[in-house]
């Protein structure tokens, strides 16, 4: 009986690539169909420097990146779409390798036509024979209902009845106390932390409904994430998906921060002034030139504001850390940090995107995770040439509220020390931030930063702009009637040219 099998299940095989292509249509015209041995080559070439040749991500030594590749032979996979216990499904490996799982070092893969992804699939299948033995099948997964204020508000209500806020966070930015236990960790092995909802662009396993929904569902296998199937209802399921995909942040990427004029500062980070505040989100990364290289970053987001009086300036940083650190045990303190080039210029020129240099060196205010609020005003001229200053007129404010920090910098417009650019009114002034995340042991070099962005106070708006747009708007109007006439025109043209 077993042998019969085996045989019916060699002839099909066997059948399997000739019939994956009896549709002409589909056929890739350049390429002959990919046989699933040809797997083995693609894999070997794009896969094996991480995921190793044998499957075993023997390639990566501990510490270089986190999470570490995934060792298909260990025959454990996070990302499923099964029940627990199950493997994924070709579906699932398939999705992974589209897709990529952001916020790791899996990059999404593009690159390959669906055949060679079918035959990668099938390559990476064989580093674990007995665990795809039997086929999976994925629970269901579409109609999701409507998200309304109702499930919203039910989700929100599940999300602390099912404990997810243990781990998770009042907020759900990751920071639940569960999370920091020494044996929270995964089947490899290393330290996980639970995600943070808000940053949608960190989710590995998708942020879209869908995705978050699966993720609840099937759980993820070797980690404390684990499957809710049994426990809570389908529409349960979708209404925590439906809560959680509504704590997603809007990122607002861009080049320039407008910071807006104001009769007064506000005080303080709590201040309901900056709810009317502009912001703009910097991605940020580790900082891989100089050692020590953070390869494990986990800082991605600095979301930035500013205000300013005609004597001050106050910009206030926001970002998440799943632990707080004021320094202590040998774990540094968290701490955030604003870069100018010491020496403002008109045009794009500046210094060195990290701690200037000799030439064009770099004024940086850093704010330091403590009691007393500590700040601190260096003088870079160079990654190696670091100077702090003995007397600051800048100073800060910083606060931590379930998972998130918040600080204030102020300092006035003009200080007149030397070292400390004087900002004016109307000009592309360049800026930059760097963040330490302590419980991953950053400090000096060890940080996390973003590229230069630039700052610009607004000029007080003329009245100018008040008449502009509706102007504007009749202009693009008619523009727009004469630009559709001409099109109906050379329509017309064509039309009797035929
Ligand atoms: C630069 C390193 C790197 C490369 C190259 C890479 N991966 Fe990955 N891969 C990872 C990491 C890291 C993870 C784990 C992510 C996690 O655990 O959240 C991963 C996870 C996966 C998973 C998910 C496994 C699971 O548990 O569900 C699959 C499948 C996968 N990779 C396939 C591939 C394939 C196929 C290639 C080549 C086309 C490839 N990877 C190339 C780093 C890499
Ligand atoms: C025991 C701790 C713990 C509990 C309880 C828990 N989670 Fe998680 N959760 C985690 C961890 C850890 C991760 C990240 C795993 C990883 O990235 O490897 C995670 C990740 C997630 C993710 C994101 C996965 C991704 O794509 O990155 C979602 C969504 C999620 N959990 C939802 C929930 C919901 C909803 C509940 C409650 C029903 C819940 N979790 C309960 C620990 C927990």
């Amino acid at each position: 009986m077993t042998n019969i099998a085996a045989i019916l299940l060699l002839i099909v095989s066997l059948l399997l690539p000739v019939s994956g292509y009896a549709d002409d249509k589909h056929k890739p015209e350049e390429k002959k169909p990919i046989e699933a041995s040809q797997g083995k080559t693609i894999y070997d070439s794009w896969c094996a420097q991480c995921h190793g040749y044998k499957g075993d991500a023997d390639a990566y030594t501990k510490d270089v990146t986190l999470p570490l590749p995934r060792d298909f032979a260990f025959g454990v996979y996070k990302f499923r779409s099964s029940a627990p216990g199950e493997p994924p499904t070709d579906a699932d490996l398939t999705r992974i390798i589209r897709k990529g799982n952001p916020g790791t070092s899996m990059p999404p893969w593009e690159r390959f036509s669906d055949d060679e992804v079918k035959a990668i699939v099938q390559h990476v299948k064989t580093f674990a024979p007995d665990v795809f033995s039997s086929e999976a099948k994925s629970i269901k997964l579409d109609n999701p209902p409507k998200s309304t204020p109702e499930s919203i508000a039910k989700g929100k209500e599940l999300f602390n009845m099912a404990k997810c806020v243990e781990c998770h966070g009042k907020e759900g930015r990751g920071d639940g106390e569960k999370g920091w236990q020494a044996d929270f960790k995964t089947d490899w092995g290393y330290r996980v932390a639970p995600a943070n909802y808000t940053q949608g662009w960190e989710l590995r396993n998708g942020s879209d409904l869908v995705d978050i929904y699966r993720t609840i569902s099937a759980g993820l296998a070797g980690t404390p994430m684990t499957s809710y199937l049994d426990s809570l209802k389908d529409d349960e399921r979708w209404s925590l998906a439906h809560f959680i995909k509504s704590l997603q942040l809007t990122r607002k990427l861009g080049v320039a921060l407008k910071v807006k004029k104001v009769e007064s500062l506000p005080v303080g980070t709590d201040d309901a002034k900056w709810k009317d505040v502009e912001y703009l989100d910097l991605p940020i990364g580790g900082q891989l030139m100089f050692e020590p290289r953070n390869f494990t970053s986990v800082i991605t987001n600095a979301r930035v504001r500013g205000v300013y009086t005609p004597k001050e300036i106050a910009i206030m940083l926001e970002w998440t850390d799943k632990q707080p650190s004021k320094g202590a045990d040998n774990i540094p303190q968290d701490s955030a940090r604003i870069q100018f080039p010491v020496k403002l210029v008109d045009g794009a020129e500046r210094p060195y995107f990290y701690m200037g240099s000799r030439k064009a060196p770099a004024n940086l205010w850093q704010w330091k995770a403590s009691d007393d609020n500590k700040v601190v005003e260096l003088i870079a001229k160079g990654f190696d040439l670091v100077e702090s200053k003995e007397k600051t007129d800048i100073s800060a404010v910083g606060t931590y509220t379930d998972g998130l920090y918040r600080v204030v910098f102020k300092r006035a417009l003009n200080t007149g020390q030397e070292g400390s650019p004087a900002f004016m009114v109307g000009k592309f002034i360049p800026f930059s931030v760097t963040l330490f995340d302590g419980n991953n042991a950053e400090d000096g070099n060890k940080s996390a930063i973003s590229a230069w962005y630039f700052l610009m106070m607004e000029p007080p708006t003329p009245i100018k702009v008040y008449v502009m747009p509706p102007i504007a708007a009749i202009l693009v109007f008619a523009l727009g009637l004469v630009m559709a006439n001409n099109t109906k025109k050379t329509r017309d043209q064509r039309k009797k040219k035929k």
